[in-house]
């Protein structure tokens, strides 16, 4: 029965608010009456507790007007067991109480009959009690079957516990909906961190792995926006333009601000003197100086590793323009927190590749002072190396290596004598052999150094010959390491090039014969031919002598 039609059994309408309150409690009475109609095999007339209002009539039972029973009706629906409410012999009112999840209060009243009436008994007080005619109360009770009052009590309280179970049991399911959906939404937060944490690897830079996480972000958080503002980084001495000397701004979705607006907003909140992350929920009432009003919710967390920030993300308005809560917070702080770790790393790690670089050009200055004619060599056959390598098509690690390698190549100088060293005529066959001692020597030097394995192979090998004639291995063709095959290519031209106090250094024309006629036999003719495609450029790393270290790789 639809309850905007529903007829009440005196004949009156229920009025439109109680329309609308039935509809809304409508769920909770249907299953109520369905439970009672299974016990008790009829319907019940349903109250709200509180009000007393008729909210379902049930057809069968008999007239009654329940605008007297209001207390009653209170005084029942806020009990928790089902009573007799009249008593007229031998018709029985019973009432049950009812209390929903939401709190409101109900009565379910219907009559029964505790006997069958003698023939021509007066039934004018039970109904009177009804407010029905002594006839039509006849004709009801002929229509009854006689209940037992204890029965009828006994069962009230199973259909109320029957009820309440029902109750508890889809309250229990919708807890476990709910633990289900945080289980979920759990496991995908660790998920996040835990991709966060095995990208943190220091060949990544801070701006690869800030764009992984807003990406992995957008499916966990719900934010209509996510930004990213990272800090320009410490200048590195050796080489000024790997560093990011501007902010950057990287972001996903509705970011809605740029770099001057994030940075000005990250000023008015004082989140630059804070460590914790700050949630920002705005009303539409709010009436103070807010300079952005397309932003309505807002978190920002510091990305730190402790000590320095390296830049700061935010979430920027919640999808459905609910607030963001402690969760989402906590999600994007441990985030931040991810991040700032990884900027500390990266930091360190230029840090101390910044001081290999100074320890390693201190020691070439050393080697080349023993020899104050060649001075600058290594410097220069370390570009050299460099530009060859860059282009055989080198990856970024071997530009790292060979620049440090032709740095080293002669450490080894520094155990052989310095008058042959400084001598300037022609070496004796056993000066020569002491001379040729020194790329083992320089193996040895670095052989216990960390982070030089890449570069020892090149240190000892960079005197072997294509042909197999050189030293110390005699190794021939691609047996020699490919960085000392590229560093004897350098080292060479840097030696014919160069002036010498004995003589000029060779016209260019003249070394590229000495190329030609030497490739394939003291040289690979592989790093020749790349020797020939960029030799201007060579020439020139020469003359300028380059102060910088544009490939040396920090990450
Ligand atoms: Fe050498």
């Amino acid at each position: 029965m639809s309850l905007d039609t529903m007829p009440l059994a005196n004949g009156t309408t229920l009025s439109d608010d109680t329309l609308r309150a039935a509809e809304k409690k409508a769920p909770v009475v249907s299953e109520l009456q369905a439970m009672l109609e299974r016990a008790y095999g009829r319907q019940f007339t349903i109250l709200d507790g509180r009000s007393g209002e008729v909210i379902f009539a049930a057809p069968k039972q008999p007239h009654r007007d329940w605008t007297r029973y209001t207390e009653i009706c209170r005084t029942v629906s806020a009990g928790n067991r089902p009573e007799f409410i009249d008593d007229e012999d031998p018709f029985l009112t019973l009432a049950l109480p009812w209390q929903d999840n939401s709190g409101n209060e109900f009565m379910a009243a219907a009559v029964f009959l505790s006997r069958k009436p003698e023939a021509n008994e007066d039934l004018g007080a039970p109904a009177r009690m009804l407010g029905m005619e002594v006839e039509e109360a006849a004709a009801w009770a002929a229509s009854q079957t006689p209940c037992q009052p204890e029965s009828l009590l006994r069962l009230g309280e199973m259909v109320l516990d029957g009820v309440k179970l029902r109750h508890r049991i889809r309250a229990l399911l919708a807890e476990n909906d709910k633990l289900a959906l945080n289980l979920t939404a759990t496991y995908e937060e660790i998920s996040l961190l835990y991709r966060l944490t095995q990208g943190l690897k220091i060949s990544r830079s801070d701006e690869e792995l800030g764009a992984l996480a807003l990406e992995w972000m957008q499916e966990v958080i719900p934010a209509a926006g996510l930004a990213l503002l990272l800090a320009p980084l410490p200048t590195a001495k050796t080489a000024p333009q790997t560093g990011r000397t501007q902010p950057l701004l990287l972001s996903r979705g509705e970011c809605l601000l740029d770099i001057p607006q994030f940075s000005a907003l990250l000023k008015h909140l004082g989140v630059e003197a804070t460590k914790h992350p700050l949630v920002v929920n705005r009303t539409t009432t709010s009436q103070d100086d807010w300079p952005w009003p397309q932003i309505r919710q807002m978190i920002v967390a510091v990305l730190s590793d402790g000590e320095s920030s390296y830049g700061w993300l935010a979430a920027i308005n919640h999808v459905s323009d609910a607030e963001f809560g402690t969760v989402e917070a906590n999600l994007l702080s441990s985030v931040a927190a991810i991040l700032g770790i990884h900027g500390g790393n990266i930091a360190l790690y230029r840090q101390q590749a910044e001081m290999l670089a100074g320890v390693v050009r201190a020691l070439s200055s050393a080697i080349d002072a023993k020899d104050p004619y060649t001075c600058g060599h290594s410097e220069r056959v370390a570009h050299v190396a460099v530009r060859l390598a860059k282009e055989l098509g080198c990856d970024s690690k071997t530009l790292t290596t060979l620049y440090l390698a032709g740095l080293l190549h002669d450490i080894g100088k520094i155990g052989i004598d310095d008058g042959i060293l400084r001598k300037s005529g022609r070496l004796s066959d056993e000066e020569y052999e002491h001379v040729k001692r020194h790329t083992q020597i320089g193996h040895r030097i670095l052989h216990d150094l960390a982070k030089m394995e890449e570069v020892l192979p090149v240190v000892l090998h960079h005197h072997e010959s294509w042909d197999g004639r050189g030293y110390p291995d005699r190794l021939a063709g691609e047996h020699i390491p490919l960085g000392a095959r590229i560093v004897a290519v350098a080292d060479a031209y840097d030696a014919m090039h160069s002036d010498r106090p004995y003589r000029k250094g060779m016209a260019d024309e003249r070394i590229e014969e000495i190329f030609r006629q030497g490739a394939g036999k003291q040289w690979d003719p592989a790093v020749v031919e790349a020797f020939f495609r960029c030799r201007e450029e060579l020439h020139r790393i020469c003359q300028d002598r380059p102060q910088d270290t544009p490939f040396l790789s920090f990450a």
